[in-house]
């Protein structure tokens, strides 16, 4: 099997920063959906959202991870599905639709972080952060109360770093780690030492 790895989990909890040093590590194609749906929609997220609305976001949202899930490229030398490492949205997961679809083409990893640190990375960016202070509440609480509500659809992902006193070094070899088991093809490759990236 390539699997394909995918990153879910609350936004600020480094699932971009993690996936893309993941894919570079592995060699391996990075998708991000979030950028996938920018890119479809020629607006930032937080523009789809304002003038769209959040239906409408997450309409493309579910159909760019049907179509990055159903991709049928191969690997030519092999003929097993090209793998990738997919990075998503933070509210991805929470669709039925994409879980599956997500579940059934990979491995999910889910990041997640304390609610302080979350608060601390997303900092003066929480503007661009549609799901984030719209009752007009602290960012801390909001962050709290909007990742319980999603704990249990956080919880179907194979396992679960948490990053808030991670570097996305740490991650990726925590990642990497816990899959050589599971999967002895993913090798850890052999890396000149990086300095540590701070998440955030
Ligand atoms: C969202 C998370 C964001 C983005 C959108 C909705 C969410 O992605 O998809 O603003 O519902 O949690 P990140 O988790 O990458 O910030």
């Amino acid at each position: 099997m390539a699997p394909k790895l995918i990153l879910t989990g609350f936004m600020g909890t480094g699932k971009s920063a993690v996936a893309r040093l993941l894919a570079k590590r592995l060699r391996w194609r990075l998708i991000d959906c979030d950028a996938e749906i920018s890119a479809r929609a020629g607006k930032p997220i937080h523009q789809i959202f304002r003038d769209h609305g959040e239906a409408h976001f997450r309409a493309i949202e579910r159909s760019v991870i049907a179509e990055i899930t159903s991709d049928p490229r191969r690997c030519a030398h092999c003929g097993d599905r090209q793998p990738a490492v997919i990075a998503t949205g933070g509210g991805a997961i929470v669709d039925p639709q994409n879980y599956a679809a997500l579940r059934d083409c990979g491995v999910i990893i889910c990041l997640d972080a304390r609610p302080d640190v979350i608060a601390r990375r997303i900092g003066t960016g929480a503007k661009t952060r549609p799901m984030l202070g719209r009752g007009g509440r602290p960012l801390k609480q909001d962050i709290a109360e909007l990742r319980e509500k999603r704990r249990e659809d956080y919880a179907r992902a194979r396992f679960t770093i948490d990053t808030s006193e991670r570097t996305v070094e740490h991650v990726v070899d925590e990642i990497l780690d816990t899959l050589a088991d599971a999967y002895p093809a993913i090798v850890h490759p052999t890396l000149l030492s990086a300095a540590p990236n701070p998440i955030g």
